[in-house]
């Protein structure tokens, strides 16, 4: 993995560290991506609560608050339960459109204790934005989140 993602890992970790809210780890998760991450307009997290993916917490423009499991980007990669990249939102059936400037998204599953709660969702207004690398790189921060989550009671 790069440089680059070897330390974004390492300050995610020290920033959620001894850190037991998991609003604040969230919040201040997708601050540290949409500061770190170059080219992106959103990132943050979709929950499952009631059945369905719930808005949690983002940064970025304003987004859906309700996604339906198997839906769009993000209720697809719940369903199948495994990361996707889109290089052009557009040519992806069933997109949710939040912010009109996305081209690219990735979305990687989040679990804990095996079972997953959740997503993490991030946008890029460039095509094909999310490579090889950002996929290896935000899967290891997701695990890092995982393992934390596993010590919360
Ligand atoms: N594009 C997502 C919806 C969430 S926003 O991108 C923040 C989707 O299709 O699931």
């Amino acid at each position: 993995m790069s440089d680059f993602y070897n330390l974004l890992v390492q300050q995610a970790e020290a920033l959620v560290d001894g850190v037991i809210y998991p609003i604040a780890n969230y919040a201040n998760l997708s601050a540290l991506l949409y500061q770190s991450l170059p080219e992106i307009n959103w990132a943050g997290f979709y929950f499952i609560q009631d059945g369905k993916l719930v808005l949690g917490p983002f940064q970025g423009k304003p987004a859906c608050i309700e996604i339906e499991i198997g839906k769009g980007v993000c209720g697809t990669a719940v369903f199948r339960n495994e990361t996707i990249v889109v290089e052009n939102v557009h040519e992806f059936p069933g997109h949710i459109a939040c912010d009109g400037a996305s081209m690219s998204e990735i979305v990687i599953p989040l679990h804990r204790n095996g079972e997953i709660i959740g997503v993490l969702d991030i946008d890029s207004p460039v095509e094909g934005r999310f490579r090889e690398d950002d996929r290896l790189g935000l899967e290891k921060l997701v695990r890092m989140i995982e393992d934390k989550n596993k010590t919360r009671e």
